[in-house]
């Protein structure tokens, strides 16, 4: 029998784990008193960008078992992944320098157990693959060529991610080959999407084929839990779309979620966030958004540039929403 999270775990916790934590506990801040008082009792789910398809999958998920959020957001990630059109995601990515298209996705779930895939090639669907690592593996995060040989293992097949339109995009940018990671101001980029039950379980996932032509061997924010995406069952998930190299420098997802414990309302969190990617980086030309939720349900999200919109959907109604942004 495979050892999977919870063996492992289990295994090191009789022997490590347990005196750890208790040691932890004992400095912690104690819960708000309201902080688990739920009374929006509705599904909602939150995307990056304009991904309405993801949006109405994953609630379509939720709405036959609101239990279900893992499954509501691998299949709502799944449509974009498998879209040929959205060129920084799955299918039809953008290729690194070298014409490999590479891809990063993590997923994590109510208790903020997480499984992650980086520089995963040729398969389509890393969400799912990372969602197998959270729930068949002792590991959280799989790379490269280990990734794709568990991707087999598990089932997945294996497929040529380059379209015709990615290769003739490539095989223009090689003429002069410059990179200038002018990140997506107003284009689409990663999907990261947050999902909460009515009785406040969130879950979250991200999936990405990162910068376009990019070095080789780069993994960016979004498999990297705290960074691209954080869940933390008692107060709140955030995910982040954009310049990865930002994102990661400042563990923005985990800022997000620790400043919503400290009692900060979600928007003041989110802008706090990118005004400290923004404190200490030349931003004028570079794109990072968040969105968020907390417990209960209360959404934010911001951004450094204006231009990033993102997708809500509460019990029947579906929005594009563009977030508030730094530079106006
Ligand atoms: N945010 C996606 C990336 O930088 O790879």
């Amino acid at each position: 029998m495979p050892l999977t999270r919870r063996h492992f775990q289990k295994l090191l916790g009789s022997v490590i784990t347990i005196p750890l934590i208790k040691s932890c506990r004992a400095s912690e801040e104690k819960p708000q008193e309201d902080t688990h008082i739920i009374t929006n009792k509705n599904n909602i789910v939150l995307s990056t960008w304009n991904n309405q398809r993801a949006n109405l999958t994953a609630m379509g998920v939720l709405d036959t078992d609101n239990s279900d959020l893992l499954t509501a957001i691998e299949k709502g990630i799944n449509t974009v992944e498998a879209d040929p059109n959205d060129m920084s995601v799955g299918y039809g990515g953008r290729p690194d320098r070298d014409g490999n298209v590479t891809l990063d996705a993590c997923i994590m779930d109510k208790n903020g157990e997480a499984g992650s895939v980086t520089y995963l090639q040729n398969y389509m669907h890393p969400i799912s693959v990372a969602r197998k690592v959270l729930e068949s593996t002792p590991h959280v995060i799989l790379s490269g060529s280990g990734a794709a040989k568990f991707a087999s293992e598990q089932g997945y097949e294996s497929v040529d991610l380059l379209t015709d339109k990615s290769k003739a995009e490539y095989a223009e940018w090689l003429k002069k080959a410059e990179y200038s990671p002018k990140v997506n101001i107003e284009r689409h980029d990663t999907i990261g999407m947050i999902a909460r039950n009515g009785i406040g379980e969130m879950s979250g996932g991200c999936s990405t084929s990162g910068l376009a032509y990019k070095m080789a061997g780069r993994v960016g924010d979004s498999p990297i839990i705290g960074a691209g995406l954080y869940v933390d069952g008692e107060y709140g998930c955030a995910t982040a779309t954009g310049l990865g190299e930002l994102v990661l420098e400042n563990c923005t997802t985990f800022l997000i979620v620790e400043l919503l414990r400290h009692g900060y309302d979600v928007q003041s969190a989110c802008e706090e966030a990118i005004k400290r990617i923004i404190k200490k980086n030349n931003t004028k030309d570079i794109q990072v958004g968040v969105i968020a939720m907390d417990i209960k349900g209360n959404t934010g999200a911001y951004s450094i540039q204006k231009g990033f919109n993102y997708v809500k959907s509460e019990g029947k109604n579906t929005t594009l929403n563009e977030a508030n942004s730094y530079y106006r």
